[in-house]
């Protein structure tokens, strides 16, 4: 009804699994996984993997040969140009945090990567998607919709669709209920200034507000464990992959499958003039709508993080 109503003509899914091409861009440890976590789920046909080491690149895809005989995958290095054809682009390649670094601390390396890499993979296929995953994520997807000159919806970041994931962990835990049960989203910037939207939360058709294990949580205090837990895992193991690279795994298959999800992305709201983390429906043309929540008492919480990144983008753009 929906393909209808918005005149979205289906595309045969065997048709769009059959001929797709992933491309990641970044073959470190992220970039890794999520080749990996595509070829365990068998989300698209090809997977091409680029880096500036080609020696990484070649290390990478011979160990992952030996799982892509599983799913019937291709995974092989390509050229940046290559890239360019690919249905999705996702885009790992950047400097990533330091012990105890903030995600916003990397702006300067990673705008300058950003730059060399999207000028690289020109001509972009004009129906190309450019999933950015590289921190601050929220930034470089609003700077790599200009660069890329491509619509904006088809340009969008991994935004807190993680943090969300990770919010939801907690609550199940807590509730002693299914995560698949629990809507609820942290919202905004991918990094500190995060924050959960409480009176829009959902756990089956309740509101999670009327919960008593919930109501009276330190709610600040479960927000900024939720923005921290990055810097907790970094600590102890230098970098975090898996869940970055199973959520970016899944947003590739609601792509290719034109599933029309409603996720937590980095995508661009007119009416704040960023690109910071609200709910979209995704599908084969990227993001179809953003479906603003109701923020109520986080709208000015939104604003600080809306004001911060301007400053930021400002000095970038
Ligand atoms: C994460 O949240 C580091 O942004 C990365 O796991």
């Amino acid at each position: 009804i929906i393909a209808a109503s918005r005149s979205i003509p289906p595309i045969p899914i065997d048709i769009m699994v059959q001929r797709s091409r992933v491309a990641i861009i970044g073959a470190g440890s992220v970039g890794a996984t999520i080749a990996y976590a595509c070829l365990l789920r068998k989300v698209c046909s090809e997977i091409l993997l680029v880096d500036i080491a080609p020696e990484i690149v070649n290390g990478q895809v011979l160990d992952l040969a030996d799982a892509a005989f599983l799913s019937s995958t291709v995974v092989r290095g390509a050229t940046f140009e290559e890239t360019g054809q690919c249905d999705i682009i996702v885009i790992t390649a950047g400097a990533k945090q330091n012990q105890g670094e903030s995600r916003t601390q990397l702006i300067k390396r990673n705008h300058k990567i950003l730059n060399s890499v999207i000028s690289s993979t020109k001509p972009l296929n004009k129906h190309a998607i450019i999933l950015l995953v590289a921190n601050p994520v929220d930034i470089l997807t609003h700077i790599a919709q200009k660069l890329s000159g491509l619509p904006r919806n088809q340009v969008f970041g991994s935004g807190t669709y993680l943090d969300s994931g990770r919010l939801r962990l907690f609550l199940s835990q807590l509730l002693g209920v299914s995560e698949t049960a629990i809507h609820a989203y942290t919202l905004g910037e991918h990094g500190d200034s995060q924050f959960v939207a409480w009176s829009s939360a959902r756990v089956g058709g309740k509101p999670l507000m009327d919960f008593p294990e919930v109501k009276n949580l330190d709610h600040e205090k479960v927000e900024y464990d939720v923005a921290h837990k990055a810097y907790e895992i970094i600590k102890l193991k230098g970098a975090t992959y898996f869940g970055i690279g199973a959520c970016v795994a899944s947003l590739c298959q609601t792509i290719l499958l034109n599933q029309r999800h409603v996720r937590p992305l980095s995508v661009y709201v007119e009416r704040l003039g960023v690109t910071l983390s609200m709910p979209a429906v995704l599908g084969t043309k990227g993001v179809e709508e953003i479906l603003e929540v109701p923020l109520n008492e986080k709208e000015k919480k939104l604003m600080k993080s809306v004001h911060s990144m301007k400053q930021i983008i400002d000095k970038y753009d």
